[in-house]
């Protein structure tokens, strides 16, 4: 574990007392590079808010026209340079000499904190130096309550205990490096079709999708994660297009008031969504802070001024009429400014690279004007090489096919293998498939980022065989494939590489799991000739498998979204030169049929109201759903294979920190940014111990599930839940010892009479082991009597 990390564990252990100091912001305390404290940065904002007149105040929380896709106006008479907004939680998009960063679902499959707050600091760091102030992620919605969402990879895991250390990370990562996260999507934004509002063929408003979240569910699930986005101090949040029990997100009171703002002592602001706000004095006065990108006109999106705004001139008048009060437009600006002058971004911040707008024209109206842009990438290729290996999944390994040794004879299959035919760009929408012929490192919409460099697998094979002189042989036609024509192929190959790929972008959800383009047609064709057939994919989610369990197919790897050096990831792994360890973040079925919660798709309605999504499965999405139905999943959740073999060869040892704790915490103390402090006290510890038994050196991930007595908690309790995990990395016969600390939370249902987290009465179990079905230890201990 990094010092940054025990920084972060011991700030966590710190006497929450003092920490409920005033108006703070503790969180920002982790930051290494602080320089100011909270009270001198209240104490800039406040004498910033009294310089600014009333047109200004509202400048400040109304999007504008410039060269960013999201855009607060300068005020030179104040030397405030205004605030530039960019997407995405992968790098920084619609720019040029940036990296393209593995995707969150990677970064989620690496199981790895450290490796994911350096993610996170390499990216604050492109941001940063591009001029960017906030950079617009992580994502913690979609959590992926549907395995079809078309943005589940920019996110992390359904789980939401494994989503909540990836935001942990990812913002400590963003924000250490100077630029300000912002989470979302805030919240119930699980399903991309009908995600906002449209116009129906006769003209009505057809309102967007409305998520039904009963109270238990929202705090155990899809609220989980954010818990730990606002402890790690992220500066923004950003509400989602959709609705929330009908009505939309962005103007929901008892969501961002009550919830975000109230419960979880939320002190920064909330952006809109790019067109989610559907009101101005209800949004406001709802906890909106910001709106975005300003303009309620979509054709002026990110460029244009301001023409038409739910804030603009109509909060001015508002403010007038006192619909809006001074104080809350204040409050509003205040929690713009905190953040800003905490993260020093009044000083010395670098200036808007001003190739900005000509890419973002180029992007958007074919313009081709040239504006040398900065090189911001530096020694990232490094990093990503490594974490896009580290959320490389190893499914299934037979015969010791991997890793390879030294073939002669390699075959490279597949339209993922090679170069991208049509350019190293996604700016057009394509259809459900993507581009055919090319390699698919990160997925469309908002969430990409354009390729600078991209190495393909077909390119990093061709380099890595040349060096043993071994002949690479390759048909990178899936039709061609498909139809079964391979008399190019001569002799057959000892190691046959497929490469299947699955495309999904925001704004589309996926139709099927199968990998796209003939996949499986594909596999078989090549295991039919090839009784040495390695797997790999690439993909934007969750994939069935009909081939698994083909005999010829002796190894697969699923290797997500790794990102630009993705040929050299999978080189790493296939010739041995990195050990795989990552861990699936979801699980596999068997069958499609497996996962059957439908995405709501309605055709023609006229009704506004029409679209409805009722959450009725509660906390039962992913593997608490195979567990509570007693399904055989294909490939579990938190499994992944290494070349070596682990053991975890002692009892754990489970201690209680806290004697007889109350049932829920104390609810006198101040809430703070994460809520209520003592949620993040650690009641108990379990102790265990792991070896690598097997003959190289190799990293494996220690999972602690625990499972509330289901007799003491309401009905729906997942039966075990993941609440601790650390990957370690260990050498041939080395030994270490793994500790897991619970806090309160991680032991607690959310009571909903109560409207607390309260501890179950009653014996917990515990168990340790490599994933949520390779269970190996198991103890019990009651926290309450
Ligand atoms: C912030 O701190 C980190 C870790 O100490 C350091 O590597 C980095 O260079 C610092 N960043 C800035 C912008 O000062
Ligand atoms: C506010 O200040 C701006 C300059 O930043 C000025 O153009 C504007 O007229 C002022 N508005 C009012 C209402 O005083
Ligand atoms: C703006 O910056 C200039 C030059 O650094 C300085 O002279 C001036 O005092 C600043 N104005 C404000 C309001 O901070
Ligand atoms: C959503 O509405 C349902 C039905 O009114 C209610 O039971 C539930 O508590 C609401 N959800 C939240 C998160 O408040
Ligand atoms: C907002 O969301 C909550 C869930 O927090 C829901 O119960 C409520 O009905 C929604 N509507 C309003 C107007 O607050
Ligand atoms: C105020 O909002 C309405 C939409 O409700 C819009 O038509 C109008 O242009 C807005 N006014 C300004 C000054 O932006
Ligand atoms: C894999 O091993 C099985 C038995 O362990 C054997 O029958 C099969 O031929 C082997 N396949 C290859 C490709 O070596
Ligand atoms: C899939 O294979 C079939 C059968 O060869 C072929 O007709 C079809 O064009 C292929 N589709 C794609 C997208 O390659
Ligand atoms: C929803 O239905 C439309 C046809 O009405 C179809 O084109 C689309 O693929 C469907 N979406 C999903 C996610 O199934
Ligand atoms: C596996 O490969 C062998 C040898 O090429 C072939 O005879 C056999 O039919 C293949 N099996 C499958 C399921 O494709
Ligand atoms: C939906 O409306 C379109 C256009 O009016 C019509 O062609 C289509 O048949 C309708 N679809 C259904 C399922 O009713
Ligand atoms: C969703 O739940 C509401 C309230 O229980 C119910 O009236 C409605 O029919 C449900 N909608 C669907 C599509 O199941």
């Amino acid at each position: 574990m990094s010092t940054l990390l025990n920084l972060a564990l011991f700030v966590i252990a710190t006497p929450f007392t003092a920490l409920v100091q005033g108006l703070f912001f503790e969180p920002y305390a982790a930051l290494s590079n602080r320089t100011l404290s909270l009270e001198v940065a209240l104490e800039k904002a406040t004498a910033f808010i009294a310089q600014l007149n009333v047109t200004e105040k509202v400048a400040i929380v109304t999007g504008a026209g410039g060269s960013c896709i999201g855009n607060i106006a300068p005020i030179p008479r104040l030397n405030f340079s205004g605030l530039c907004l960019s997407d995405g939680p992968s790098g920084v998009n619609r720019n040029d000499l940036v990296s393209v960063f593995p995707a969150g679902l990677t970064a989620a499959a690496s199981w790895d904190k450290t490796l994911v707050y350096r993610r996170g600091f390499a990216m604050g760091s492109e941001f940063k130096a591009k001029g960017v102030h906030i950079g617009l992620g992580p994502v913690a919605g979609p959590l992926g309550r549907h395995g079809l969402g078309g943005r589940n990879w920019e996110g992390f895991s359904p789980d939401p205990y494994l989503t909540g250390w990836m935001m942990d990370s990812s913002i400590r990562g963003m924000q250490d490096a100077g630029v300000q996260s912002c989470s979302k999507h805030f919240v119930g934004n699980e399903q991309e079709t009908q995600r906002t509002n449209t116009v129906s063929s006769n003209g009505a408003s057809i309102d967007a999708i409305s998520s039904n979240i009963d109270d238990r569910t929202m705090h155990e699930l899809y609220l989980w994660p954010f818990y730990d986005a606002v402890k790690a101090g992220t500066a923004s949040v950003m509400c989602s297009y959709n609705r929330l029990n009908e009505t939309y997100a962005c103007e929901n009171s008892s969501l961002l008031n009550g919830i975000l703002k109230g419960e979880l002592g939320f002190e920064g602001y909330v952006m809109s969504d790019w067109f989610a706000t559907h009101s101005g004095v209800a949004s406001i006065n709802g906890g909106l802070d910001m709106t975005m990108p300003g303009s309620t006109d979509q054709a002026s999106y990110g460029i244009g001024g301001v023409a038409n705004s739910f804030f603009g001139g109509n909060l001015t008048a508002a403010v007038n009429n006192g619909s809006v009060s001074m104080t809350r437009l204040d409050d509003m600006i205040r929690r713009v400014m905190l953040p800003y002058y905490l993260l020093g971004q009044d000083k010395n911040y670098p200036t808007m690279d001003p190739s900005t707008i000509a890419i973002l024209a180029a992007t958007y109206l074919s313009g081709n004007s040239n504006i040398p842009a900065r090189d911001v990438r530096g020694n990232h290729a490094g990093l990503i090489r490594e974490l896009g290996s580290a959320g490389t999944v190893l499914l299934k390994n037979i015969n010791s096919t991997l890793p390879l040794r030294s073939p002669k004879n390699i075959g490279v299959f597949g339209n993922d293998a090679p170069d991208p035919t049509e350019g190293l760009t996604q700016v057009t929408d394509y259809d459900e498939w993507g581009f055919n012929f090319g390699t698919l490192d990160i997925g469309g919409g908002s969430g990409t980022v354009r390729h600078t460099n991209l190495v393909s697998p077909l390119e990093a094979i061709k380099a890595r065989a040349r060096r043993t002189g071994a002949r690479v042989q390759y048909v990178t036609d899936n039709a061609i494939i498909a139809a079964n024509y391979f008399s190019t192929i001569y002799p057959t190959p000892d190691v046959c590489l497929v490469f299947l790929k699955t495309y999904a972008e925001e704004g589309a959800d996926r139709t099927a799991y199968d990998a796209h383009w003939n996949a499986t047609l594909v596999v078989e064709n090549v295991a039919r000739r090839c009784p040495n057939t390695v797997v790999v994919t690439h993909s934007g989610g969750i994939n069935t498998m009909p081939w698994a369990q083909n005999k010829n197919v002796t190894a697969i790897l699923a290797a997500h979204f790794p990102g630009e050096e993705t040929g050299n990831s999978i080189v790493d792994i296939l010739w041995g030169d990195v050990n795989p360890s990552g861990r699936l973040p979801y699980t596999i079925p068997v069958h499609a049929a497996d996962y059957d919660i439908p995405i709501v798709n309605l055709t023609n309605v006229t009704n506004p109201g029409a679209w409805q999504s009722n959450f009725t499965e509660g906390q039962l999405i992913d593997y608490r759903h195979f567990d509570a139905r007693a399904i055989t999943p294909l490939y579990e959740f938190g499994y992944g294979l290494s070349y070596t073999n682990f053991s975890l060869h002692h009892n754990i040892s489970a201690s209680a920190l806290v004697p007889n704790p109350t049932r829920t915490p104390n609810l006198l103390l101040k809430t703070a940014p994460g809520g209520n402090p003592d949620l993040w006290t650690r009641l108990a510890t379990l102790e265990t111990e792991v070896s690598n038994t097997g003959a190289v050196a190799g990293s494996t991930v220690v999972q602690l599930y625990i499972s509330l007595p289901q007799d003491a908690v309401p009905a729906g309790t997942p039966l075990k839940v993941l609440r601790g995990f650390e990957k370690i990395h260990l050498n041939p016969g080395e030994n270490q010892k793994v500790n897991f600390f619970l806090t309160r939370r991680d032991l607690s249902y959310w009571d909903t009479a109560a409207q607390a987290w309260a501890l179950p009465t009653g014996n917990i179990r515990f168990q340790t082991g490599f994933s949520s079905k390779d269970l190996i230890q198991s103890t019990t201990f009651s926290m309450r009597e």
